[in-house]
C-alpha cells in the first residue's frame, strides 16, 4: 500500500477510500469496498494523515478537506453503478 499515498495530491487514496477498487464490469482485478457511507469526513480526513504519515516519508498532505470537497463533487461511484446497470 503506497502509491496513491506518495502522490503529492491526495485526491486518488480519497477515492480509493472512499469508493474503493472495483474491476470494470466483467473483468478480473483487485476489489476494495468502498467507506463512503461508513466513515464521516472527519474521520476520512484523519485517515488520510494517519496512512501518508505511517506508509510514506512524505510532509502531510496540505488541503485534505479541500480535496474531499473536489472528490465529493466529483464522486465517481454514480458512473460505476450505471456502468454496471447497463452491462450485459
Ligand atoms: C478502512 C479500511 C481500508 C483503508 C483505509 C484502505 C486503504 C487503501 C488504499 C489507500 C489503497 C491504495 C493503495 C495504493 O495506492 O497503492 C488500497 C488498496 C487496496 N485495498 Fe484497501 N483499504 C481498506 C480496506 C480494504 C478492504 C476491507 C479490502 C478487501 C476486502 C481492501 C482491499 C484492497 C485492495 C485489493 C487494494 C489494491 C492493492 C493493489 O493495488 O495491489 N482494502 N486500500
Amino acid at each position: 500500500m503506497s502509491s496513491s499515498l506518495g502522490n503529492p495530491r491526495p485526491d486518488n487514496a480519497l477515492r480509493i477510500v472512499r469508493e474503493g477498487i472495483h474491476p470494470v464490469a466483467g473483468g478480473a482485478g483487485a476489489v476494495m469496498p468502498g467507506f463512503a457511507d461508513a466513515l464521516t469526513d472527519a474521520q476520512v480526513v484523519a485517515l488520510m494523515s494517519y496512512l501518508r504519515s505511517t506508509f510514506t516519508d512524505h510532509a502531510p498532505w496540505p488541503g485534505v478537506e479541500e480535496a474531499l470537497r473536489r472528490v465529493k463533487k466529483d464522486d465517481s461511484r454514480q458512473r460505476n453503478a450505471q456502468r454496471a446497470r447497463v452491462s450485459p
